[in-house]
């Protein structure tokens, strides 16, 4: 890396949803950013689209310089070879598919430096799959963002077996400097941990849509308006710890039985044995001594009504 530390010049591959959006993630933060496009109309639509989102965290008081600033550290490349000549980080975001990753992973193997990092932002792809035998397996990772990755922090990182652990710090260093909050996943596995838990929970809904249990409205209201309210601000572990006086082994100890029971019904029997939810138990209490469980839950009510006070305030502006 050139001022490898302070500014990585990283360029973005595909200027579809997820390329605009990380362009302008980088480019806030800060780095020089080249954006290879090869569809001459997407061309043309990345700076419109980096300007109205810039335009969008400006009139959200989300910029700290002007946003034509910003916008000027993105450049669009209809050349891959100009485009990543001399990246510290590639982004890929090309569509979801093996063979069109797999044949660029290849050109970028002869295009890239030799320490350049390969990040792709795939759903679901592991890059042992997307870049086995392409020449870049070993500065090659996944690292998948929600979208968009500049309002939604956390972004995975998954190396291969074969990635360099030096690859996977360097990027770490990257994507925490332009502001996001990465998530090492430590195993290989198909739609990561994000996709994963998106799944379970999209799986359970279309099963009750099936069997006419709720609407797709009143499913969709149980999250917004019950179970969302506090994911906003903590995980489904802390969730549960919080509910239940005990913490999360009571929970499990009262509610398990039922909870297994409903996996059986679909046909998962996987169960929540002694030693899982010990182990389960013992990285939360590290997290929250259960001396301090009182505390944890008026804080997690003053966080439902500062929500909901932000949510009113809102609302009565917006309506008046
Ligand atoms: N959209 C999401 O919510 C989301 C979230 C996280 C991750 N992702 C992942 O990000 C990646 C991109 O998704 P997207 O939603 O931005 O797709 P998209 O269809 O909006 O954009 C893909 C872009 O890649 C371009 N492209 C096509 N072939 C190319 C090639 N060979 N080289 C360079 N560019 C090429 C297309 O012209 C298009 O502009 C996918 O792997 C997807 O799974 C998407």
């Amino acid at each position: 890396m050139t001022e490898a530390s302070l500014s990585p010049q990283i360029t973005v591959i595909g200027g579809g949803s997820i390329g605009v959006a990380f362009a302008v993630l980088f480019a806030r933060a800060g780095n020089a950013v080249r954006v290879y496009e090869p569809d001459a109309q997407r061309q043309q639509a990345v700076p419109l689209e980096v300007g109205t989102r810039l335009a969008d965290l400006h009139s959200y008081d989300l910029l700290t310089e002007p946003a034509d600033a910003i916008a000027d550290r993105v450049r669009v490349h209809a050349s891959l070879s100009d485009a990543v000549a001399d990246a510290d980080l590639v982004q890929e975001c090309v569509p979801e598919d093996v063979q069109i990753k797999r044949t660029l992973f290849s050109s970028l193997a002869e295009l890239t430096r030799a320490e350049c990092i390969i990040a792709s932002s795939t759903s679901f792809i592991p890059s042992s799959t997307s870049a086995e035998q392409t020449g870049v397996e070993e500065r090659t990772l996944v690292a998948h963002p929600g979208n968009p990755p500049y309002a939604i922090p956390v972004i995975e990182l998954v190396p291969n077996p074969q990635t360099r652990p030096e690859i996977v710090q360097r990027a770490e260093k990257i994507y925490r400097q332009a502001g996001m909050s990465p998530v090492r996943v430590r195993q290989e596995v198909e739609g990561f941990v994000f996709n994963r838990l998106q799944g379970a929970i999209l799986r359970e809904a279309y099963a009750l849509v099936r069997d006419g249990v709720a609407s797709v409205e009143d499913i969709d209201t149980v999250v917004r308006d019950g179970l969302g309210r506090r994911w906003a601000f903590m995980g489904p572990f802390e969730t549960v710890d919080l509910n239940t006086r005990g913490g999360i082994a009571a929970h499990a100890q009262k509610m398990g039985p039922f909870y297994e029971r409903m996996g059986r019904e679909r046909g998962d029997t996987s169960s929540w044995d002694p030693e899982l939810v010990g182990r389960v138990e013992a990285q939360r209490r590290e997290l929250l001594d259960l001396q301090d469980w009182e505390d944890r839950v008026a804080w997690r009510d003053q966080q439902l009504l500062t929500r909901l006070q932000f949510a009113a305030h809102h609302t009565s502006k917006e309506n008046s």
